[in-house]
């Protein structure tokens, strides 16, 4: 049976245009695979931990040479590792901030990336060791970085995405972003807003 970990970044709550789009992915997602199983992290409620020089140092420490109290720095790192290892898919809600990802959302991929664990180096030259899953990314921008546009290269969130999953050696990367979201914010109908996201996203769920 598939697992789906299904990953929330935006603080918005009820009001966040990613997060509804993910939810519509996961509730397809789940009529496509019945018995399917679901895992959800919401990066905004998971008190991630800040990357430390002693967490470096007991990520570059071999397993079996960790003290208890590295096992212990890196216990939250590895379960999030442990997620994505056991999902065949992953979806993930991301809300533009800054030009980039949230900051939850860097500090999770910060903890995902573990050298030995999610890539290596072999012969000198990096190798992803997180294959063979699919990743769907559900975004919501404020502004719109439609390509060949003036503002396309102000958009760091697609090309920083694609860049550490390929580099974590995730290759089957889908994007799906609602642009222009701020509209919302100055009486544009939600809904009117939300319905062709959503078909678009059921597409992809379905797929
Ligand atoms: C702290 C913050 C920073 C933002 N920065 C940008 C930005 O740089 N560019 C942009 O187009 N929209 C920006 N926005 C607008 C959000 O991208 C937009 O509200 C989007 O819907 C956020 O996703 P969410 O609804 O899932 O939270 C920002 C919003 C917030 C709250």
């Amino acid at each position: 049976m598939s697992t789906l970990l299904h990953v929330d970044s935006s603080p918005m709550g009820a009001y966040s245009v990613s997060r509804h789009l993910s939810s519509t992915f996961t509730e397809h997602w789940q009529k496509g695979h019945a018995g399917g199983t679901v895992v959800t992290r919401d990066l905004s409620m998971s008190g991630l931990v800040s990357i430390t020089a002693a967490w470096v140092a007991a990520a570059y420490t071999p397993v079996e040479a960790r003290t208890e109290e590295q096992k212990a720095v890196l216990a939250q790192s590895d379960a999030l590792v442990g997620e994505l290892q056991a999902a065949d898919e992953i979806a993930i809600g991301v809300a533009m901030h800054n030009f980039g990802v949230p900051s939850v959302l860097k500090q999770w991929i910060d903890l995902i990336a573990r050298v030995g664990v999610t890539f290596a180096y072999v012969d000198g030259k990096p190798q992803g060791l997180l294959t063979g899953k699919k990743i769907t990314f559900l975004i919501a921008t404020g502004g719109t970085y439609g390509p060949g546009t003036a503002t396309a290269s102000l958009n760091f969130v697609e090309p920083y995405l694609k860049t550490i999953f390929g580099f974590l050696g995730v290759s089957d990367v889908t994007f799906h972003t609602a642009g222009g979201a701020a509209a919302l914010n100055y009486g544009a109908n939600r809904e009117e807003f939300l319905q062709p996201h959503d078909e678009a996203v059921a597409a992809l769920a379905a797929a």
